[in-house]
């Protein structure tokens, strides 16, 4: 298990990479919140997560963060992203930098995960949070696969680079997976 340590307004935080990420462990961070994501209204599939970072305070998971690699077409070549999501701190302990630093060590991990982008979906009043760690909206209408085929992401759309110098190519955009 790796353990990144980041400082943010004065306060340590330390994450861990966490071996999973069930049920149980949702709960606690969420705090009993029913649609901490507020996606129930979307019905739609989601693809889990891969890898798993986590904070914990006096023993109880207080912030997550999940990452999956997923095959994209961008202008109908084929590659591939790091997807960001299950992005969540504990209601209560939020405003004190927990997000800014299990999202920052997720995104140090991704870029040894190869692919040269991340990508992540969320609501707009969120997108000042990954706006402030770096993220940029992709303007772009994002179509995403769902059991009964592909449909367009009512969700925003932001990528960020994980190497020095890559960018995000123009042309419409296809998740060749389901969302994250
Ligand atoms: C989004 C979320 C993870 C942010 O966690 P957090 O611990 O409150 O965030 P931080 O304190 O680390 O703040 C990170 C940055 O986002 C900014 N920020 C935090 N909440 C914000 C908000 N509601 N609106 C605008 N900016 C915000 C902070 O100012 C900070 O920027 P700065 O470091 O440049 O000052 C948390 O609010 C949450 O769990 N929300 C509900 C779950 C959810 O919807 N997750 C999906 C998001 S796509």
């Amino acid at each position: 298990m790796t353990t990144t340590s980041a400082s943010t307004c004065g306060e340590r935080h330390t994450v861990v990479r966490l071996p999973e990420f069930t049920g149980a462990d949702r709960e606690e961070v969420c705090g009993g919140v029913p649609d901490p994501f507020e996606i129930e209204g979307l019905v739609m599939a989601w693809r889990p997560k891969q890898e798993h970072f986590g904070i914990r305070r006096e023993g109880r998971l207080v912030a997550h963060a999940g990452l999956v690699t997923v095959p994209v077409a961008i202008a109908g070549s084929r590659t591939e992203a790091v997807g960001l999501g299950g992005v969540i701190v504990a209601p209560g302990m939020r405003g004190r930098g927990l997000g800014r630093a299990v999202v920052t060590a997720a995104v140090e991990h991704a870029r040894g995960m190869g692919p040269d982008v991340g990508l992540l979906f969320c609501w707009p009043e969120w997108m000042p949070v990954y706006e402030s760690l770096g993220w940029r909206e992709l303007e772009e209408h994002v179509r995403v696969e769902q059991p009964d085929g592909p449909v367009t992401m009512p969700m925003r759309t932001m990528w960020t680079p994980l190497r020095e110098g890559a960018g995000w190519p123009p042309g419409p955009v296809r998740l060749l997976s389901l969302p994250f």
